[in-house]
């Protein structure tokens, strides 16, 4: 790992820390992209290009994090923040360190970022069939709020709209807390920083 990118370690705002032993939450730089892209192409049927990484880490009240394990990117994802609502704007992890909690500790960092933004309610929109990502975002609150039909148009594949509401209250600090402790508890196993 390179010493600038552990300085940049993100620490969540309050908390035990959770990047885990082996993955480190770091903010996405211009040099992870091509990383970024090479795991967008291989999970997303529409994957963005650099160009439109480069643009949105241009942009304002927006945050981008990666995950950095054995040396590499092995995650990332987004969310952008106005109107006192945090929208999840992507979140992906290399098909090689699925199921090891990267998605939770990247998606924890984000929700944590929204909340020191101000925002009291966070959304994201995922694929109808994407059960998966569905249970990792249920573990954070959301629930299920509307469809939007035919919203990935390249496969004709609906848009379920998720909502997590109330994430300024006490109640969602608690569950992040708990999320938190689990994952500090857990560690992540395959390999070193
Ligand atoms: C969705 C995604 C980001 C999850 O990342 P991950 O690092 O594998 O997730 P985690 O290991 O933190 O999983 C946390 C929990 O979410 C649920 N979950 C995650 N992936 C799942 C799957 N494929 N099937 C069932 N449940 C799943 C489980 O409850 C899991 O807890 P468990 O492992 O203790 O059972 C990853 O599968 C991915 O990149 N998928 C392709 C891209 C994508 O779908 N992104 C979301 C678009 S909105």
């Amino acid at each position: 790992m390179r010493a600038e990118e552990d300085a940049m370690a993100v620490v969540p705002h309050a908390g035990p820390d959770t990047s885990g032993p082996n993955v480190r939450i770091v903010d996405m730089r211009r040099r992870h992209l091509r990383a970024v892209t090479r795991i967008e192409g291989a999970v997303c049927p529409r994957p963005w290009s650099i160009g439109l990484f480069l643009s949105e880490l241009a942009a304002t009240n927006r945050r981008y994090l990666v995950a950095r394990a054995a040396g590499a990117v092995v995650g990332y994802g987004g969310v952008m923040v106005g109107a006192g609502e945090g929208h999840v704007t992507t979140l992906a992890v290399d098909p090689a360190w699925q199921r090891r909690s990267v998605g939770s500790r990247l998606l924890l960092a984000l929700v944590e970022w929204g909340l020191d933004q101000g925002c009291s309610g966070l959304t994201l929109e995922v694929r109808m069939g994407n059960l998966g990502a569905q249970a990792l975002y249920r573990r954070f609150g959301f629930v299920p709020a509307g469809v939007r039909p035919g919203y990935y148009a390249e496969t004709n594949e609906d848009a379920l709209i998720m909502w997590a509401h109330d994430v300024s209250e006490p109640a969602y600090a608690e569950r992040l807390k708990a999320i938190a402790a689990r994952l500090s508890a857990a560690g992540t196993t395959g390999g070193d920083v």
